[in-house]
């Protein structure tokens, strides 16, 4: 294992206590054959802890998988959680590991979705896929209020965001949602990356000013 991951392990181990729920997820996850592209345990605690700080009481997450993600956001107890899942069949994971947690599990291009939804969020987390994220922050910033907590996962990919000749969809993808951000006044921004876990990778969080 490398350095990061075992460091990553040391972490959970301190800060994300076991939980049945949380296990029964991963294993629904892993047992449906859905790729394992959850965020790590401490991600996801982050997450919880991101949204518990603003006090969120309707959250929108773009990209459920098998709603492991979605758990942490949970746990911020919100009024609303509304996530949204291309595939069936991930969803109904999703629909299993997140029972009786009143989340609403929205089936379909995230697209349609959103333009049925009325704002505002207080929070949103996109973690979908990330040819659209550019549309998909376009939309964060139209279903937000001043001072929405947004968060994007994946924002790095190993570093392959610098590569100006990449054809990797995803990349080409976050690269055009970096350049889409960077000149957009309606948001204050940052990016961080990450190691641990899933690798290499990275977090944008951003603060929508001026919804719209
Ligand atoms: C991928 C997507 C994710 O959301 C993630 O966290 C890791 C990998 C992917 O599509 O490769
Ligand atoms: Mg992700």
């Amino acid at each position: 294992m490398e350095l990061f991951e075992r460091v990553d392990q040391y972490l959970v181990d301190c800060y994300v206590p076991s939980d049945a729920r949380l296990e029964a997820a991963l294993a629904a996850s892993k047992a449906a054959g859905l790729p394992e592209a959850q965020v790590a345990p401490n991600q996801g605690k982050l997450l919880e802890i991101l949204a518990r700080s603003i006090g969120a009481q309707r959250i929108l997450e773009i990209g459920t998988l098998g709603g492991y993600s979605t758990l942490f956001l949970a746990r911020a107890r919100p009024r609303q959680l509304i996530t949204c899942e291309l595939q069936p069949a991930h969803a109904e994971v999703a629909r299993s590991n997140l029972a009786g947690l009143g989340v609403d599990i929205r089936v379909g291009p995230a697209l349609d979705t959103l333009a049925t939804l009325s704002g505002p969020f207080d929070f949103i987390f996109i973690d979908a896929d990330k040819l659209n994220n550019v549309e998909y922050v376009r939309w964060a910033i139209r279903l937000a209020r001043p001072g929405t907590l947004l968060i994007v996962d994946n924002v790095v990919r190993k570093g392959a965001i610098i590569d100006d000749a990449s054809v990797d969809a995803a990349v080409v993808g976050t690269r055009q949602m970096h350049e889409y951000i960077a000149q957009e006044p309606r948001l204050t921004a940052t990016a961080l990356q990450t190691v641990g876990s899933k690798g290499h990778d990275g977090l944008l969080v951003a603060i929508v000013d001026s919804p719209g």
